[in-house]
């Protein structure tokens, strides 16, 4: 069973669903953390992101697993190594391929279907798990948005803005997985409000619709 969080770079996905998660007791899916595996693994190979021929089969060769907070790829830490601007740029990149997708959706609805997860993404209430009994649609400003990456990054402000529209474009207007709210989806607007009102306010619907 999994809480569904989508939504755009920066609308505060990640922090959400792992706060939420540890409240609950339900484990952490980053699905976001499994398309950047892709575009390191490409970058590695010598693949180019936009080779979708290539990418299908070498993301249907990857083994990416969860451990506590860590990512792993093939065994190892990439932690640190998917979070780069380049690997962030190629994230978005490679996961426009339907062969890409239709591997990590595979290892996510496998991952799903054997525990209580909080995944956060992009398609996780539309495609990944359409019978989500809770999907959340996170939202906030670009210049929000753009702040809160930069504070992150260490980037300036103008430089994640600009980079973020070409990626909210790309999640956007992609055919495969695109960037939507599900009908059935709670929309909550994180602009100015605080962590713990946000969680608060998840793991509240969460307790009403009985699912911990
Ligand atoms: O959430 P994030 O920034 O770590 O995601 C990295 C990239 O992966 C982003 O450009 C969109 C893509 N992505 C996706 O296509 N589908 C998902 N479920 C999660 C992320």
């Amino acid at each position: 069973m999994v809480i569904a969080i989508d939504g755009p770079a920066g609308a505060g996905k990640s922090t959400v669903a792992r706060a939420v998660a540890a409240e609950l007791g339900f484990t952490y899916l980053d699905s976001g953390a499994m398309y950047r595996s892709v575009a390191l693994a490409a970058r590695e190979a010598g693949v180019d992101a936009d080779d979708g021929g290539a990418l299908g089969p070498l993301a249907a060769g990857l083994e990416i697993d969860f451990d506590g907070r860590r990512v792993l790829l093939d065994g190892h830490d990439v932690g640190d190594a998917i979070r780069t601007p380049e690997v962030s740029a190629d994230a978005s990149r490679v996961s426009v391929h339907p062969a890409v997708r239709e591997a990590m959706v595979a290892r996510q609805q496998e991952l799903i279907a054997a525990g209580r997860y909080v995944a956060e993404g992009r398609d996780i209430g539309t495609v990944v798990s359409p019978d989500s009994p809770l999907k959340v649609f996170l939202t906030a400003s670009d210049e929000e948005r753009a702040r809160r990456r930069a504070v992150d990054t260490g980037e300036d402000v103008e430089t994640v803005l600009a980079a973020q529209r070409a990626r909210d474009a790309r999640d956007i207007e992609r055919e495969h997985g695109a960037l939507r709210a599900a009908d059935d989806a709670v929309e909550i607007d994180t602009t100015g409000l605080s962590l713990e009102a946000v969680v608060g306010r998840v793991v509240a619907l969460a307790r009403e619709r009985g699912l911990a």
